[in-house]
């Protein structure tokens, strides 16, 4: 089974002052059981460089250009996250297809841009509300999931991470229970058939020190991507102890 992993990603959000307190909050972490990491703003990874450093806290982008360098403004490449010692990045989180029309084509072509700088990318799927209303849930996770497995072939998925997140329960206060995200994170592990076992399976959605223990008593489910309750060091070191 893969060792579980707690993820916080800070979304645009912190400081340079808010920064330094809750990194310093996190910095004694020691992984042994329990891999722990940030995915802050990227103008924020150097901070991250230095405080984290030596450290077993590890860090790494929200997002990936799918361009190794050029005219492409406003973007960060997977070179440049690497040269800051990013060790993660996100791909495909649900704001970024809501907000950036980014397609399940465009975010595999990201998860095969981010493996091959030496990154591991961190597949966010996940079905909106409409969705499961209307019984798509797996569907939807499938496709998500098999557009990046056919992108760089099924091997190379050992190694990375995937990360259920429903839509509907983004920053909403609403957690899928405990059963309905094993159902869904057992078809994932399913779908990555023998190299299941070695991808990180995460679940997000409105985790919390409270809720998060509950959902890591489910087989399939390896940790968290917490958004919110990531940018208070007690409660994300609460959510990640909870894995242990
Ligand atoms: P949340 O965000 O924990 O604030 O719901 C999770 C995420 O979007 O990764």
């Amino acid at each position: 089974m893969a060792k579980p992993l707690v993820l916080g990603n800070w979304k645009m959000n912190g400081s340079i002052p808010a920064n330094a307190e809750l990194l310093k909050g996190l910095r004694d972490w020691d992984a042994k059981k329990v891999e722990l990491g940030v995915c802050p703003p990227a103008v924020y990874l150097p901070q991250c460089q230095v405080v984290l450093n030596g450290s077993d806290v590890r860090w790494g982008g929200q997002d990936v250009s799918t361009h190794p360098e050029g005219a492409y403004t406003g973007e960060v490449s997977a070179r440049m996250l690497r040269e800051l010692g990013s060790h993660y990045v996100l791909v495909g989180h649900s704001e970024r297809r809501q907000y950036h029309g980014e397609t399940d084509a465009l975010v595999a072509e990201k998860f095969k841009v981010a493996q091959a700088a030496g990154l591991v990318p961190v597949l966010c799927i996940g079905e909106t509300q409409a969705e499961r209303e209307a019984e798509q849930t797996l569907a939807v996770i499938e496709r998500q999931l098999q557009a990046a497995i056919d992108a760089v072939g099924i091997a190379q998925m050992a190694g990375t991470v995937v990360a259920y997140e429903p839509v509907w329960a983004i920053g909403t206060g609403l957690t899928a229970s405990p059963e309905q995200a094993q159902a869904v994170h057992a078809a994932i592990r399913a779908q990555l058939g023998d190299v299941g076992a070695k991808v990180q399976v995460l679940y997000g959605g409105s985790v919390k020190p409270d809720n998060a223990a509950e959902l890591f008593g489910q087989r399939d489910i390896d940790g968290a991507l917490v958004g919110g309750a990531s940018l208070k060091a007690s409660d994300f070191l609460a959510i990640a102890k909870a894995a242990v």
